[in-house]
């Protein structure tokens, strides 16, 4: 199966039993817009479609990567903020329907990862780069924090300081390093990447889904606890961050490419 999404791809291999999903704005390094949230989400609905007609489990892992050779992805589109953006607070955002996909998700991560981006992949089960693949969150550089709960899961897998470096300084740290800090499962040599992510995933594929199932709901809830409570609290200073003159300055230094001056106000 083929289909085309007006942002992302979607595929599915009933041998394998793999579903692929590319996130299709290689222009903007596959920033996440409005459409593109949809499209991931309508693209995994479409794959989960799979297993009503199969007699057990025809979905039995989802790739999640990025089109181009420069991006996973490089954030929510900087064009168009909103409190939709964090995920807002209608319907389940991305974020979230990745994070309760009942199979399993892989980041495949080749190149940056960034605010919104590495979000998106920490919303998945397991994360696999190349090396050469950049990790940040750069939302502090418009005057605003990572609000889908990247302070809260970098918390979690590598402790508060490196939450705090990355999303306080704005800097990029390389693959090895998110490695060394739990936020990434395997990093893999550039030229073996795409190999080396097929075997890992067609392994993971071949697994007892339905334990693999029970195994992805399990490690949610050992995670559950303060964590919804945190990336509330993310959402709600996220908004407030939105009205603040220094979020303007930072958008409007973005688009005249110039350093911001922020004022605190
Ligand atoms: N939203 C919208 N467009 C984006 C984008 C984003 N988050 N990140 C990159 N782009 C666009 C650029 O505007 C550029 O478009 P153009 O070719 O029409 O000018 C294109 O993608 C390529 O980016 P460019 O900045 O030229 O590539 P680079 O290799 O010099 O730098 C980055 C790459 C990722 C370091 C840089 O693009 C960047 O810092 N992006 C913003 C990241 C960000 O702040 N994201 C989180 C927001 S919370």
């Amino acid at each position: 199966m083929d289909e085309a999404f007006e942002t992302a791809l979607v595929t599915f291999d009933s041998e394998t039993g793999i579903g692929t999903i590319t996130m299709n704005r290689p222009d903007a390094l596959n920033a996440l817009n409005g459409q593109l949230r949809d499209d991931i989400i309508a693209g995994l609905q479409r794959l989960e479609a799979e297993n009503e007609d199969a007699d057990g489990v025809a979905l039995r892992a989802v790739v999640l990567e990025g089109a181009g050779d420069k991006a996973f992805c490089a954030g929510a589109d900087v064009g168009g903020f909103s409190d939709d953006s964090a995920g807002g607070s209608g319907d389940r955002s991305h974020y979230e329907v990745i994070k309760d996909f009942p199979t399993p998700v892989i980041a495949k991560i080749d190149g940056y990862c960034l605010g919104g981006g590495l979000e998106t992949a920490l919303a998945c089960d397991l994360r696999l780069a190349s090396d050469d693949s950049a990790f940040g969150f750069p939302e502090v550089n418009l005057g605003l924090l990572p609000g889908a709960g990247g302070v809260q899961y970098v918390s979690k897998l590598a402790g508060p300081a490196v939450a705090k470096e990355l999303a306080m300084t704005g800097e990029h740290i390389s693959a090895e390093r998110a490695a060394e800090e739990g936020i990434v499962n395997r990093v893999y040599p550039a030229p073996e990447f795409e190999d080396e992510v097929d075997e890992f995933v067609t392994e993971l594929a071949g697994q007892a889904p339905l334990a693999v199932q029970a195994i992805k709901e399990s490690a949610q809830m050992a995670v559950q606890t303060g964590l919804e409570e945190g990336i509330r609290h993310d959402r709600e200073l996220f908004s407030r961050l939105l009205a603040t003159e220094d979020h303007e300055e930072g958008a409007a230094a973005f688009g005249e490419d110039r350093e911001p001056e922020f004022d605190g106000r």
